[in-house]
């Protein structure tokens, strides 16, 4: 076949419209801090938010999903939902800069907390005794979800993406959000998310890494799938608005699977650090062409049936497409 041909008979077309781009903000001026298993990567401070916003927007790539490092880490996670925290500022310097650029927020606990958990813990003593010291207490975490929800809402988030896979986090977030008149402001939640391995680099870059034990108890175990559409009926029955999947390539069963079972709602898909790293760690050495092979993987992400991609490559991939 010619490449007219081809062309035009092409069934999946990338578009940088297609993707999401995650940043790492941090507190401090003129800081980029390369993320070391994250290469070409980097954790910025909030002066250096609107020259990156423009150059997102330019390649034509949809939003950004931002990541905040706080100043302090505590058992709550205080910093998550006050109007000076770290992300609450990242919104408005970048909806400031470039105001048709989405901004997604990540609705988690994980970044905030000193013990690196997505819930708050069941304490050593006057906690609940059903459960162990430790352990991650659902119900409680929810009103802390629903109030950050709601403060980066307030600071002008387009979206918010809850990704610590409570349960009830959706409903509990859209009426927060409602009873505030952000009825408007879609929910983009991580409906499911498995205990991965693939998410190592994320860990050092957010710096959120659980400092004991592991997110078991809450993620979903890589072998199951028919649990992967229950969850994601839950969310959609709580009203979410997207339903993501997390991670991507090794997932691209369960990508088509909750797309075909919600053909409604928008697939959106998380191609996350370890994926990055892999096809990093693989150029670099010479092993691999990087260009064939990250347009490849989000071809086949896209594929799959997610209509949106959030990825580490979307800048050298918008690069990419364009020429
Ligand atoms: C939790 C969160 C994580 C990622 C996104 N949101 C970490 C986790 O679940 O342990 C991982 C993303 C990646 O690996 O790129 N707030």
């Amino acid at each position: 076949m010619t490449s007219g041909l081809r062309n035009m008979l092409q069934e999946t077309k990338l578009t940088p419209a297609d993707f999401i781009y995650p940043l790492f903000v941090r507190h401090g001026n003129n800081i980029q801090f390369e993320i070391s298993s994250m290469p070409g990567q980097y954790q910025l401070s909030l002066d250096r938010l609107p020259q990156q916003a423009e150059e997102i927007a330019q390649l034509g790539i949809s939003g950004v999903l931002l990541f905040g490092i706080p100043n302090q880490k505590d058992p709550t996670g205080l910093e998550n939902f006050h109007d000076e925290g770290i992300i609450q500022q990242a919104i408005r310097q970048i909806k400031q800069a470039v105001p048709e650029l989405l901004v997604v927020t990540d609705v988690c606990l994980c970044e905030y907390t000193e013990h690196g958990h997505c819930g708050l813990l069941n304490p050593e003593k006057d906690g609940n005794p059903y459960l162990p010291a430790g352990y991650p207490l659902n119900d409680p975490t929810l009103t802390i979800l629903a109030k950050v929800a709601l403060s980066h809402a307030q600071s002008g988030a387009d979206i918010v993406a809850p990704s610590g896979m409570m349960d009830g986090m959706v409903n509990a977030i859209r009426s927060a959000l409602d009873g505030a008149r952000f009825e408007h402001i879609p929910i983009l939640s991580y409906a499911v998310k498995y205990a991965s391995s693939f998410y190592g680099p994320f860990r050092e870059a957010a710096e959120g890494a659980p400092k004991f034990g592991d997110r078991k108890t809450h993620q979903m175990d890589p072998a199951n799938s028919h649990e992967a559409l229950r969850e994601a009926a839950i969310d959609v029955a709580e009203g979410a608005d997207m339903l993501m999947i997390k991670p991507a390539l090794p997932y691209l069963d369960i990508i088509h699977r909750v797309h075909e079972a919600f053909p409604e709602l928008p697939t959106a898909a998380y191609n996350v650090s370890g994926e990055y790293a892999m096809l990093k760690a693989a150029a670099r050495n010479g092993w691999l062409d990087e260009r064939r092979a990250v347009l490849e993987t989000l071809t086949a992400i896209k594929r799959a049936g997610a209509g949106v991609i959030v990825t580490y490559h979307a800048l050298d991939a918008a690069r990419w497409l364009a020429r």
